[in-house]
């Protein structure tokens, strides 16, 4: 009998450390469930939708895994009180939250943990409001690009908005990041036209621009937003665009003498009229033989203008590319957002609508550089070298000049403005897990082999382009000297005044992940 029991209270010993991580997630879901009502949009692994749910805004099947045993809940928030109930239970109960809007972040960080953990999906917040008269746009953080494309389209054939080309993008993340698109050397970036926004702080109250700081405010346009709080909608401020705009897509390879042309254009890209907006995108395509290999570049024209003005520019600019009027393709905005996104002229602009709910096809790795001076031909030939070694690479070499040499770097937290000549993006996919290592493997010699012809000291890095090899901290705890590393990259001389907004705001560091900002009182 004494055995038995000794038995037994060893088991009952074992079982609660077993539990031990688990045991604040009985607490939490109570309490979830009890601040959001009958309607709780809760799944837990228990429910049959829980992975479905999952997989549909994960974007890299790299990063993807429903399996996860850290992962107690996906809340998806079907009103504001979701959100802050949510804040509220994680903070009593010391769990770490993930937000999550349209799940495109390259390293899953808004999907992944090491530590127990629920995501705060927010795809349900996703309504837009459009006043043409003032030129102003509200958009909840679930909405994606397209469907903000689309309605401002709607509303007006000559107001767009400067953001990036995937229309699957959530609003949340993109713009907290940064935000890139082809309208850059007109209009900036996307925070440069953020007016105003609604986020819950970590106590849960919900705050616009003139109650939550301009402070906090500055941070929340470039640091990614998830080191603050939870962005529930963006005010945005329209820009202007001609009923008719031109585009283009022509593509010349190593042996069609492209090497040449893309050296003459790292030289005038950035000097353009800032109305053009003229990317080079080297990649690997077949070669003469099938079994051979070679580099295209495929150079992309986003312009404010005619054809018949395009060609003359780049007739003066850059006449080795030789643009006929027959490569020229003249349409309204919206349908270069289609033409941008990859599909073919004539396509309907409703595919920018599409969600496509489904779990990720493919493993991808990206990075990212600034370039300041032009690459050496010599330097050309190595890069190119190395991306033949992958069966599926591409670069966007992506021009930066016009209005980014005149906003001043800390005039939001995204920093990289003045002095660069553009940005690369090195971009790997493969669709077989067994390639992972190799694919990785490549993509750091790639990023060696760029160096000695990139920004150094530090080496720069495009938050939106998330690259956890550029320094990270371990899920559940923040090393100031980790973050440093890392934060010097994307933030530069941000960095400093974003670990004291964020000292202020949260300074116990509720909202931490792998690469968030530490707090940090300096000023
Ligand atoms: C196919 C593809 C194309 C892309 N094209 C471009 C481009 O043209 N230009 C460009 O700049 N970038 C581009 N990106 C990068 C993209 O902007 C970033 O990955 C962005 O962070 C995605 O936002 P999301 O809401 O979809 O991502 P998520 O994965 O949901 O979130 C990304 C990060 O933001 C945080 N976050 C998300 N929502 C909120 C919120 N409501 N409040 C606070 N924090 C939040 C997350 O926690 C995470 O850290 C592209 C990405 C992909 C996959
Ligand atoms: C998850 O399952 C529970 C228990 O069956 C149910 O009450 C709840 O409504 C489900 N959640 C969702 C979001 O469907
Ligand atoms: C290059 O352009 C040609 C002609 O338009 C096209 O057929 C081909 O697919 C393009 N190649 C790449 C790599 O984009
Ligand atoms: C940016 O720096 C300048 C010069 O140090 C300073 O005057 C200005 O107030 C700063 N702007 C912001 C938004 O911090």
């Amino acid at each position: 009998m004494k055995e038995v029991f000794v038995s037994i209270l060893v088991l009952l010993v074992l079982v609660s450390d077993a539990k031990a991580t688990n045991s604040n997630a009985e607490t939490f879901l109570p309490c979830l469930r009890f601040r959001t009502g009958p309607e709780h949009p809760i799944y837990t692994p228990d429910n049959s939708t829980f992975v479905s749910t999952y997989l549909s805004y994960t974007k890299n099947k790299r990063c993807s895994n429903p399996n996860n045993n850290n992962l107690i809940a996906i809340i998806a928030a079907k009103h504001e009180s979701h959100v802050q109930a949510t804040l509220v239970c994680a903070k009593i109960n010391g769990i770490q939250i993930r937000i999550r809007s349209g799940g495109h972040d390259y390293e899953g960080l808004s999907y992944i943990s090491s530590v127990p953990f629920v995501i705060l999906d927010m795809n349900n917040l996703r309504s837009i409001t459009v006043d043409v008269s003032n030129k102003k746009a509200w958009v909840e953080a679930g909405a994606t690009l397209g469907e903000l494309y689309t309605k401002i389209s709607e509303a007006s054939k000559t107001l767009a908005f400067p953001a990036g080309t995937c229309p699957t993008v959530g609003a949340g993340g993109h713009i907290a990041g940064g935000g890139f698109g082809n309208l850059i050397r007109k209009y900036g970036l996307t925070v440069d036209h953020v007016v105003d926004a609604k986020l819950v702080d970590v106590d849960g109250n919900i705050l616009d621009r003139s109650s939550m700081g301009e402070d906090l405010f500055w941070a929340i346009r470039g640091s990614g937003g998830a080191s603050f709080g939870v962005i529930l909608s963006w005010k945005l401020n329209l820009v202007e665009v001609p009923e008719t705009l031109t585009v283009f897509k022509v593509n010349k390879s190593l042996e069609q003498g492209v090497t040449d042309v893309l050296y003459k254009w790292q030289h005038v890209s950035s000097k353009l009229p800032r109305e053009l907006f003229l990317s080079a995108s080297p990649g690997i395509t077949k070669g003469a033989k099938s079994s051979e290999k070679t580099i295209a570049v495929t150079f992309s024209a986003m312009f404010l203008g005619s054809a018949k003005n395009l060609i003359a520019i780049l007739d003066e600019n850059l006449p080795e590319l030789g643009i006929k009027r027959e490569d020229c393709n003249e349409m309204s905005w919206i349908d270069t957002v289609t033409f941008w996104a990859g599909f073919s002229v004539g396509t309907p602009t409703s595919v920018l609508l599409e969600r496509p709910l489904v779990p990720p096809g493919t493993f991808f790795k990206s990075k990212s550089d600034y370039v300041k001076k032009p690459i050496p031909k010599e330097g050309m030939d190595k890069i190119f070298k190395t991306m033949l070694q992958f069966n599926d690479v591409w670069m966007d070499w992506s021009p930066y000049g016009g209005v980014m040499e005149e906003i001043p770097a800390n005039a939001t937290a995204f920093p990289h403005r003045k002095g660069n000549l553009y940005k690369v993006q090195y971009f790997a996919t493969w669709t077989d897990a067994d390639a992972t290592d190799a694919n990785l493997g490549l993509m750091k010699e790639l990023y060696e082999v760029a160096e000695p012809y990139v920004s150094s000291n530090p080496r720069e890095a495009f938050l939106n382009y998330r690259d956890m090899d550029v320094g990270r901290n371990p899920s559940g705890e923040t090393s100031v000297e980790e973050a440093k590393i890392y934060g010097t990259k994307y933030f530069l001389g941000n960095f400093e005044k974003l670990m004291d907004v964020k000292a202020k705001y949260d300074p116990y560091n509720f909202f931490r992940y792998e690469q968030s900002i530490p707090p940090l009182r300096i000023m």
